[in-house]
């Protein structure tokens, strides 16, 4: 396993496995590698000739005042499950070659980036979009690989691949969990004992919804208050934002349907955490 830190050579790389004929498979990723990420690695090892894992902590998805700084780095056991995981490539660039003095250009996907996280995180979206074009010009995937965790962050990728013609085949793999089902997530190595078990809240919630959903002809409004009283009831939670809404348009849903994902995000002390699921198999 290589680790590249340098843009150029990262590019070049995939330029000349690409000429030779080799599919690349990618997972961007900002390390901190919990099981959600290699469930992505060991698709994308099934499914291509080459795998490539980025870690880069972007700091232009991060708002002023989120946890940018605090978020977890661990690049040596990292790299140790990178080389278990089976990747070729480890790219870890600094901030200042893939933001060097002068950079002024953006991604901007509209209209989906404005609700759910994109109106709790303004400019969230934009970060996540532009660094992903970014890596997808440096790496030159065939295939990239993103965890359905960040269901808007999947579908905004999506949105951007088909819009600007981006030549790669984009994955959503399913939301890998803890025993006890919360979803996992680097962020998770932040909550205390009474806040993880809190947590579990959200991974309640999104059963309970599944099974009102179940009865059929249910609003989603009935559906979101249940939700909301449930979480509301732990005294160490703040809801961000409750929705069920279609799966591609994001927009909100009146009557459940096969199309219909319930979306949470919710402050446990101070950590946010997200979830989401479809209501209806
Ligand atoms: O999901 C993440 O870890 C990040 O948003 C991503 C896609 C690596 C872009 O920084």
């Amino acid at each position: 396993m290589k680790t590249i830190i340098s843009v150029k050579e990262m590019q070049q790389w995939s330029l000349q496995q690409k000429a030779a004929g080799k599919q690349i498979s990618f997972v961007p990723t900002m390390g901190f590698l919990h099981a959600g990420h290699l469930s992505l690695l060991e698709e994308g090892r099934n499914q291509g000739d080459l795998l490539v894992l980025s870690i880069f902590v972007n700091p232009t998805q991060f708002g002023v005042g989120e946890d940018f700084e605090d978020y977890p780095r661990d690049l040596k056991a990292d790299a140790e499950l990178a080389a278990k995981a089976g990747v070729d490539v480890i790219f870890a660039p600094p901030a200042t070659q893939m933001y060097p003095q002068g950079y002024a250009s953006w991604v901007d996907v509209e209209g989906i980036t404005e609700v759910l996280c994109g109106a709790s995180r303004p400019g969230h979206f934009r970060g996540v979009t532009t660094v992903v074009s970014k890596l997808f010009n440096i790496v030159q995937p065939d295939i990239a690989f993103f965890g359905n965790k960040d269901f808007q962050q999947l579908t905004v990728i999506k949105r951007m691949v088909i819009d600007l013609n981006m030549p790669l085949e984009i994955v959503g793999l399913p939301i890998v969990r803890e025993a006890d089902n919360l979803a996992m997530s680097s962020r998770n190595s932040y909550l205390s004992a009474p806040e993880r078990f809190q947590a579990l809240c959200l991974s309640r919630a999104l059963a309970h919804a599944r099974q009102l959903a179940a009865q059929g002809g249910v609003k989603a409004s009935e559906v979101l208050n249940a939700v909301r009283e449930m979480i509301t009831a732990k005294d160490l939670t703040r809801i961000d934002y409750l929705k069920i809404c279609h799966q591609s348009s994001l927009l909100d849903q009146e009557f459940i349907d096969a199309d219909s994902v319930l979306l949470l995000a919710v402050y446990v002390g101070k950590t946010r955490l997200i979830d989401n699921g479809f209501l209806l198999d």
